[in-house]
């Protein structure tokens, strides 16, 4: 192994948990909250929002990942870490949401979801209110704000990607997978408060079948729902670097950062931070996503 390589995986060494990682808060700014949804499961959300969220970090911006998903493979794991405290904590009083927030590698900041963040959609309004008025904090914490959500169209879901910024729906170019994309996209458009979503092809196996999926899923978004518009983030191939970071657990942008995965995570980044200005809507900062969520059902 070179000494580059050796010294990036230290970054990803456990022992690093820092929870509470929030006690000195930053200079007060707008965040763009983005939600990363997919319909099916197991397309590759948790691998593309931490690694996106490092890559991030990397150009210099602050980063805060919500978990918002129970899956297997979710962001603690990922990036090899145990929390011992989640947004359950929260929800019951016992914890303030900054000291449930932990610094991962490259000081990307994450929240453990738990089951907190899933049980958002059933909590009374009392307990509801009271949690997201805490997420007002993260305004200071971070420029992006990363929902990696569950799979499925759940309420819960749907209600993250109504109120965020952005929305980012991951695909591949399996069928099965396009069409729960599409599903997706039509729960999205019923509830009315999206006219934009970004789409985002992993697994792909070169730069044509990324463009033809897309292609393809934005025919039929045009014909059936032709107030939706799409914009083509672009595509991540198949690599095998992702699924040996998820077993070195290491995310692939450190432990393999001239993997293909990588080179398109950070090409991905640098599109992001250059349309912010120009191509993605105005953000309304933490302070809209909350204001948003209350509303929902
Ligand atoms: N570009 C890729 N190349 C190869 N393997 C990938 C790629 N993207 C994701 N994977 C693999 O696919 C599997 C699922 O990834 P991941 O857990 O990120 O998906 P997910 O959409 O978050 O799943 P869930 O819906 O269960 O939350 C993992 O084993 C991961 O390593
Ligand atoms: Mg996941």
């Amino acid at each position: 192994m070179s000494d580059q390589a050796e010294q990036l995986r230290k970054v990803c060494r456990p022992g690093k948990t820092d929870q509470g990682a929030a006690k000195s808060f930053g200079k007060a700014g707008l965040s763009r909250v983005i939600a990363f949804a997919s319909g099916k499961g197991g397309v590759g959300k948790t691998s593309l929002v931490v690694n996106l969220g490092l890559s991030l970090t990397r150009i210099g911006y602050r980063v805060v990942v919500i978990d918002a998903d129970l899956g297997l493979a979710n962001v603690d794991v990922m990036i090899n870490t145990i929390p011992r405290y989640n947004l359950a904590d929260v929800i019951n009083g016992s914890k303030k949401l900054r000291e449930v927030i932990f610094k991962g590698p490259l000081d990307l900041k994450i929240i453990p979801g738990g089951s907190g963040l899933y049980d958002l959609a059933n909590l009374d309004q009392v307990k509801r209110k009271a949690l997201l008025d805490q997420f007002i904090d993260l305004e200071t914490e971070g420029d992006f704000i990363l929902v990696d959500t569950a799979a499925g169209i759940s309420r819960n879901v749907i209600n993250f990607v109504s109120a965020a910024d952005d929305f980012i729906l991951v695909t591949t170019p399996e069928p099965t997978a396009l069409t729960d994309a599409y599903g997706m996209l039509k729960v999205v458009r019923n509830e009315g408060l999206r006219e934009k979503s970004h789409v985002l092809v992993n697994s792909t196996r070169n730069y044509q079948e990324g463009q033809k999926v897309f292609n393809g899923l934005k025919r039929v978004v045009k014909q059936y729902m032709p107030a939706m518009e799409l914009d083509y983030l672009g595509d991540v191939r198949y690599d095998s670097a992702v699924k040996s970071a998820v077993h070195e657990l290491c995310p692939f942008v450190i432990s393999n950062p001239r993997s293909p995965a990588s080179i398109a995570l950070n090409r991905i980044a640098w599109r992001i931070a250059a349309d912010e200005e120009t191509v993605m809507p105005e953000k309304k900062g933490i302070a809209g996503f909350i204001n948003r969520l209350k509303k929902l059902p």
